[in-house]
């Protein structure tokens, strides 16, 4: 099984991606838990380099690139040696971040990411967690954190709320494999929403 964890900076989903995969260990899953931009290596390299800097720094559709060349390597060395084993491998982002980071933000380049998509990776997950939040709260929540990595946070808050239409249009167009998850209000009870999802499609 194949999860992804996906929603605006700042939205809480890191850490119920590491909540998920611990609830899934005390299952008896092998779970293997990762990330995106990154998750292999070369995809670690890349990830810096979209990560900091300026935010003029790329346009749009070089990201696409260095985002797709990265999933790219990601898939080649973590993900598909995992799904073969028969791993749960679950990602914090995938490639609904670039359908909606790169695609739906900047013009509409969703045709691009697409294209890419289909030539270069090839799969989606099973189950995609998207977690929703007034993006106010989570653009303070990300910027707080400092992290280094806030090339994204600081294109602004008008960014993060067309981040926000995108991610609830895109749920839309899978609605078979994404789910809405309210990420308002304390951590556990965030963990209740998505858990009683992940459970329901376990079984
Ligand atoms: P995060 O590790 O805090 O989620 O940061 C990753 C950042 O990269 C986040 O701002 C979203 C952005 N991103 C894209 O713009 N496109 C993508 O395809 C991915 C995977 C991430």
């Amino acid at each position: 099984m194949f999860i992804s964890f996906e929603g605006i900076d700042g939205s809480g989903k890191s850490t119920q991606a590491k909540r998920c995969v611990q609830a899934l260990r005390e299952l008896g899953r092998d779970v293997v838990l990762t990330r995106e931009p990154g998750g292999a290596e070369g995809a670690e390299e890349i990830r810096n380099l979209l990560l900091t800097g300026d935010p003029d720094r790329w346009s749009a559709e070089t990201e696409i690139l260095l985002f797709t060349a990265a999933r790219r390597d990601h898939l080649e060395k973590t993900i598909q040696p995992n799904l073969d084993k028969n791993a749960v491998v679950v990602t914090d982002r995938f490639a609904d971040s670039t359908r909606v980071y790169q695609g739906a933000t900047r013009g509409d380049l969703r045709t691009h990411v697409d294209v890419l998509h289909r030539e270069m990776i090839g799969i989606d997950p099973d189950l995609t967690l998207v977690f929703d939040m007034d993006p106010k709260v989570a653009l303070q929540r990300g910027l707080a954190r400092s992290s280094g990595e806030d090339r994204f946070e600081d294109f602004g808050l008008a960014f993060q709320q067309k981040l926000r239409d995108g991610f609830l249009a895109l749920t839309n167009d899978f609605a078979d494999r994404c789910v809405v998850i309210d990420a308002s209000g304390s951590q556990d009870q965030v963990f209740e929403r998505m858990w009683s999802v992940v459970k329901d499609r376990l079984q």
